[in-house]
Order: structure tokens, then C-alpha cells, then sequence
């Protein structure tokens, strides 16, 4: 039987990689934070002069990144790039819109695909992303959708960006939120979709808590 996955996908700041670093932790299994690499291989196109609209340059970069994650299940983990740990640029916000700009190419998407399906290894998989049930596991044991209106995701987004000692304005990471969720869905390729079998939650008025007993009780239910 083939190693079994769960995906988690949602917009941006929607509490994805709280639900599946959770999820691995207590099951045991891997995690993909497939956002991670589109924005790794932004920022290495960045590095290396490349202008982010010339996709099959940036897509050409892929192949010859040496990227590890260290550390636990915590968000405390290292982002090793070449040897370097560039975790809190990674994570930085002005990072998701280069990642999503050239997540929109296929070129690029094509050129991380088979690098997202080796994270899948026994005894299971967690993904999170935008399209991780509908093109990167489409044959997914459960897959989850998570929403919430983009005030409270920036709400999310800034206490997020205050715990790792980073700072902005609420209104504007709104606005960021925003751009990025309209870019994100309106693309043709992979767009921001549920699959047609995803389970969907509406976490605006959840706290962390409630969102993990609510995803727990479908964990249990799918066996
Ligand atoms: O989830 P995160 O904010 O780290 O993702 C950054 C950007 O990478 C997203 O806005 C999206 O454009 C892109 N992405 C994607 N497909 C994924 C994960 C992320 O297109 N599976």
C-alpha cells in the first residue's frame, strides 16, 4: 500500500502549518510546508540577479538547491539552503509575494513537483500548501480545506510575525493578504482551489484549540 497523506491546504496565514505540524507531531509522520520551497527558490533566484518574470530561469534554479529542514516539529526548525540557514528570511512577509509571483508559472511549479512527492515517506505524510489535494496528492486518505476572512488571518499574520521578533501594520499585511489570495486563486495553473473531496473549515471564529479537536475528529473518523 502507498505511504498515506493528509493535506492541509488554505490561504495565506489561515493557521495551515499550526494544523499540520501539529497533525505530524502527534501521528508521527513527516510534514511538507510546501510553501516553503516557492519561497526558497524565490529567494534564491533574488540571490542569484534573476528577474522573477524570467520563469524558466528561476525554474531552472530548482534542480541545484540543497534544502533541509532541521530540527522537530516545532517552528523553530532551521531552513538549511546550501548550507546556509536562511530561516527568517524565508519566513519574512515580503517573501510570500515573491514566492507566490513565481509560484503562477508552470515552468516552476513543474520544476518543485517531484521534489514535494519525495517528502512522501513512511509511515505518513502531512502537506500543507495550495494545491497539495488537488495536484500533489490528489490521491490524499483526507484532505482538509481551512478558510478565514482575511482580517483575521493579517490579525494571525502580525501576533505570528511579532512572537518571531518581526513587526508590520495590520492594515497593510491586509492588504498584502489580499493581493496575494487574489493572485493565488486566479491563477490558471494549480490555483487556490479545494478539491472536490476536501473537508471544509471555516476557522474565523476558532482559536487554535478547536481547529485541532476539529481536525483530530476527522483523523479518527478516516481510521
Ligand atoms: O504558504 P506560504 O505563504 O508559505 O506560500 C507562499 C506562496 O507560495 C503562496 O502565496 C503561493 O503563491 C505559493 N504556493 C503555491 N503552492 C503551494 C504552496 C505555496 O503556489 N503548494
Amino acid at each position: 500500500a502507498s505511504v498515506p497523506v493528509i493535506t492541509v491546504d488554505g490561504p495565506s496565514g489561515v493557521g495551515k502549518g499550526t494544523v499540520s505540524r501539529g497533525l505530524a507531531a502527534r501521528l508521527g509522520w513527516q510534514r511538507l510546508d510546501s510553501g516553503a520551497l516557492y519561497r526558497i527558490l524565490a529567494l534564491a533566484a533574488v540571490d542569484a540577479g534573476i528577474t522573477l518574470s524570467d520563469t524558466d530561469a528561476v525554474a531552472a534554479l530548482a534542480g541545484g538547491l540543497d534544502i533541509r529542514f532541521t530540527g522537530d516539529h516545532e517552528d523553530n526548525e532551521a531552513i538549511w539552503v546550501n548550507g546556509r540557514d536562511i530561516k527568517s528570511a524565508v519566513r519574512a512577509e515580503a517573501t510570500g509575494g515573491l514566492a507566490s509571483q513565481i509560484a503562477a508559472a508552470p515552468a516552476v511549479r513543474a520544476a518543485l513537483l517531484q521534489r514535494q512527492k519525495d517528502f512522501r515517506v513512511a509511515p505518513g505524510l502531512i502537506g500543507d500548501g495550495r494545491d497539495m489535494g488537488t495536484v500533489v496528492f490528489p490521491d490524499a486518505a483526507l484532505k482538509l480545506f481551512l478558510t478565514a476572512s482575511a482580517e483575521e488571518r493579517a490579525r494571525r499574520r502580525l501576533l505570528q510575525l511579532r512572537a518571531a521578533g518581526q513587526d508590520a501594520i495590520l492594515a497593510d499585511l491586509c492588504t498584502e493578504i489580499s493581493t496575494r489570495d487574489e493572485r493565488d486563486r486566479t491563477r490558471t495553473v494549480a490555483p487556490l482551489v479545494p478539491a472536490s473531496d476536501a473537508i471544509l473549515i471555516d476557522t474565523t471564529h476558532l482559536n487554535p484549540t478547536q481547529v485541532a479537536e476539529r481536525v483530530e475528529g476527522l483523523v479518527k473518523d478516516r481510521g
